[in-house]
């Protein structure tokens, strides 16, 4: 009979500003048998992100740092986070920019899901600016967040056609269900070998 070898999932943070769609997607992810991670906290800038909701429905800690004083709420975030063992952080629809210092001092990996085919369109409004340049293919990238913005390693992407009247809002739906099946594939990568 087969052995089945247990392991200890990764104890994994997701920092969210709205919907958490990605947030929703990954917690059902992470509870998956075979998933590498465990959601413990999801974190939010926004004391009226929609996400938030999560935590209640799927009984997960939530925390509202606002970033008014970036530095002294990611120290107490940092420790927060060492203090339960937090090793991979996840952000998903982040709209804060993370600290050179936040970014060294935390001890463990930070992946982002940024919507387009990076290095094209980092920052906002990336629909908009693939649609006006007549791209016929944007997409979504999942990659490690570094100090400087949406630059980090690439882990995966994946290319998504921009059709004809495409608005940014119809081409970010289409783009946002990619995302949910990405990041997920992006985490197996990561941590497949455990
Ligand atoms: C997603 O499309 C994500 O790629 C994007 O915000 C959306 C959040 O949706 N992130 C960025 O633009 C980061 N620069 P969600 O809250 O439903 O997951």
């Amino acid at each position: 009979m087969t052995k089945l070898i247990g392991f200890n999932k990764i104890k994994t943070a997701i920092f969210i500003s709205g919907t958490g769609s990605n947030c929703r997607n990954l917690i059902k992810f992470s509870k998956l048998k075979n998933s590498p991670i465990s959601v413990h906290l999801i974190l939010s800038n926004n004391p009226k992100a929609k996400g938030l909701v999560f935590a209640n429905k799927f009984k997960i800690k939530k925390k509202i740092f606002k970033f008014k004083k970036q530095r002294k709420d990611e120290k107490e975030i940092l420790k927060y986070l060492e203090k339960n063992q937090i090793s991979l952080i996840c952000l998903a629809g982040f709209m804060k920019i993370l600290s050179k210092n936040f970014i060294k001092e935390f001890k463990g990996k930070i992946l982002n899901v940024h919507p387009s085919l990076l290095p094209k369109y980092k920052g906002l409004n990336t629909h908009m600016r693939a649609i006006n340049s007549k791209e016929k293919f944007s997409g979504c990238t999942i990659h490690f967040v570094n100090s400087n913005l949406d630059s980090g390693k690439i882990i995966v992407q994946k290319k998504v056609k921009i059709n004809k009247n495409d608005t940014p809002k119809v081409l970010a739906k289409r783009i946002l269900k990619q995302e949910h099946i990405l990041y997920p594939k992006a985490i197996i990568k990561l941590f497949a070998n455990l």
